[in-house]
């Protein structure tokens, strides 16, 4: 396409349309209607998310979202450990708080379940939370459970440059959340031992990361 890409994940290609608007696009083909709905659900709530402007298969357009994502601002230093899980921490606060969807049963709320800094832009308007693909109703500590073992699993892998970091990340946001994470520990574990985009050698740090959850 014309278009140039600006940032490819591993799901998807991200492509610049112009200022204001980026074309996200699934290689695999998903389709993106479920998230466009959650996503413009979350928007007119008032919750930082990219304003859809159009989703259609595969592809959402969506608002062009400036600033670095806490990962790069982490690694440039121009973020601290201790702001950065408080902002995290914050996200999640405010995701929890919110109405879910009429179809959600009795008590679920709306959860993002890929919570971690690379997918949260640093905008100067405030922090705005990317990457909807694993949107769904449930239990809150869920969502929590998933983000402390993300940031665990940075924090026991050998390979990782932001590995002390990972590990202070993820105590001072299960802090802030009164480790509402232990409960569903398992539960989480089950869910990223089965995503696909999982690594081999990410598969091998979770029991690892989970034990560092729960010690
Ligand atoms: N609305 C947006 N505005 C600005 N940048 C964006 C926007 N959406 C995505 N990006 C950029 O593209 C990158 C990849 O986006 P996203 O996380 O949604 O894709 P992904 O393929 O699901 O990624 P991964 O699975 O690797 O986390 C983001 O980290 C961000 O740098
Ligand atoms: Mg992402």
């Amino acid at each position: 396409m014309a278009a140039t890409p600006f940032a490819a994940g591993r799901d998807a290609d991200v492509y610049a349309l112009d200022d204001a608007r980026v074309l996200r696009r699934y290689r695999d083909g998903t389709d993106v209607a479920v998230e466009a709905r959650f996503m413009s659900h979350l928007h007119a709530a008032g919750f930082p998310v990219p304003r859809v402007h159009r989703a259609d298969g595969a592809d959402l357009v969506m608002q062009r979202v400036a600033g670095p994502t806490m990962l790069q601002a982490l690694v440039a230093g121009t973020i601290e450990v201790a702001p950065a899980a408080a902002v995290l921490a914050g996200l999640h606060r405010r995701l929890h708080a919110l109405a879910p969807l009429p179809d959600a049963q009795h008590g679920d709320r709306i959860l993002h379940l890929d919570l971690h800094p690379d997918n949260v832009i640093l905008d100067p308007g405030g922090p705005v939370l990317l990457d909807w693909r694993n949107v769904r109703h449930g239990p809150p500590g869920l969502d929590v459970a998933m983000t402390a073992l993300i940031l665990a699993q940075a924090a026991v892998d050998p390979e990782q440059p932001m590995a002390a970091a990972a590990d202070e990340m993820q105590r001072a946001y299960r802090h802030a959340l009164r480790d509402h994470a232990v409960p569903l520990v398992t539960e989480a574990l089950a869910i990223r031992r089965a995503n696909p985009t999982q690594t081999p050698t990410e598969l091998a740090l979770l029991d690892a990361a989970a034990a560092l959850l729960t010690t």
